[in-house]
């Protein structure tokens, strides 16, 4: 039998955690073979719902599932964490924008980057899924400077599923065979989901079809979550989690799919500012390990919508920065 991996999810009660612990009681993550100690994380006030969670996560009587602890503390939660699922964030309701959150969220996650820096393992990998994403990830990289950088990331991978989807149906193909597409920037209104490359099918797609289906998917794709609030009062749940678990997934296992998109920290690629977390395409190449799709030219509108998402994210970064300082 494999090593145990121990992997934590802070706000675990909420509907994303409490969705992303099943598939990891599932074996989702590390696959067939890989036993799981899972550590959940909530706020006080939770407790006796983290206490029920553990009770149902035994009830679920998985070979996989070897232990679970449950904790109001959150360097309990960091100190042996292989994988942290970083939930926790006061949620979005309807009417507001990601950026309001920023204030409430980038004390919470500066909190979690200090203790991630007190207590956790250089190497453990990050997944920020907590609104507005990408900034929060950023806050948590800045308090959380022994966590090797490309180890902070963020959950684009929702927008990346969205675009997947609407490409395929426009197609008429399964999702499988869709390939090369690259979602840019930051998860909100801004993001750049890009066809320029895509294949299915193993093959180039025609300028003009992917030109009309762009039209389309670019405002599908950034309207969608604000859509799921408007209905249903609260943020996606369901599809977020799975999406936050096949971003773990991949990048700890390696996927056969060419590209995939991640938000992570710049190195100052494609003019981005170097530290800010971004959506860029990446190949999960196994052993836990990406590499940044880099060398993609922009030009027009797909030039005037990497600067606009970059705009924006550098402004939130300043925003949280002069909150933080204050
Ligand atoms: C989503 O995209 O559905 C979530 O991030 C919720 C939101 O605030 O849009």
């Amino acid at each position: 039998m494999a090593r145990r991996r121990v992997v934590a999810i802070t706000g675990a009660t909420g509907s994303i955690g409490y969705s992303i612990s099943a598939h990891i009681a599932r074996g989702e993550l590390y696959g067939d073979g890989v036993p799981v100690h899972m550590v959940l994380m909530d706020l006080e006030p939770h407790k006796p719902r983290l206490v029920s969670m553990r009770m149902e996560l035994e009830d679920c009587a998985s070979p996989l599932l070897e232990r679970v602890d449950v904790t109001t503390d959150p360097r309990a939660a960091f100190c042996d964490a292989e994988a942290v699922f970083l939930v926790g964030a006061a949620p979005r309701r309807a009417g507001m924008e990601r950026r309001d959150l920023l204030a409430r969220n980038a004390a919470i996650f500066r909190e979690h980057g200090q203790a991630m820096r007190d207590v956790g393992s250089c190497d453990a990998k990050l997944l920020v899924v907590g609104n507005p994403v990408n900034t929060n990830a950023y806050v948590l990289a800045r308090y959380a400077p022994n966590i090797q950088r490309e180890n902070v990331t963020g959950l684009l991978r929702l927008d990346y599923n969205r675009a997947l989807q609407y490409v395929s149906s426009c197609h008429n193909v399964n999702p499988r065979l869709v390939d090369r597409l690259a979602v840019w920037g930051n998860h909100s209104t801004t993001v750049f989901p890009d066809l320029r490359y895509i294949t299915v099918g193993g093959l180039p797609v025609q300028h003009a079809s992917v030109c009309c289906i762009e039209t389309g998917l670019v405002s599908h794709v950034r309207a969608r979550g604000a859509e799921v609030i408007g209905l249903r009062g609260s943020s996606s749940a369901l599809s977020a989690a799975v999406a936050a678990v096949e971003h773990m997934r991949d990048w700890i296992n390696g996927t056969e799919r060419e590209w995939t998109s991640m938000a992570v920290q710049s190195t100052g690629w494609y003019g981005v500012p170097d530290g800010i977390v971004f959506g860029v395409p990446v190949r999960c190449i196994g052993r836990g390990s990406y590499d940044v799709v880099t060398g993609i030219e922009f030009d027009g509108a797909a030039h005037d919508m990497l600067r606009a998402t970059i705009a924006e994210l550098v402004s939130e970064r300043n925003e949280a920065s002069g909150i933080l300082c204050a």
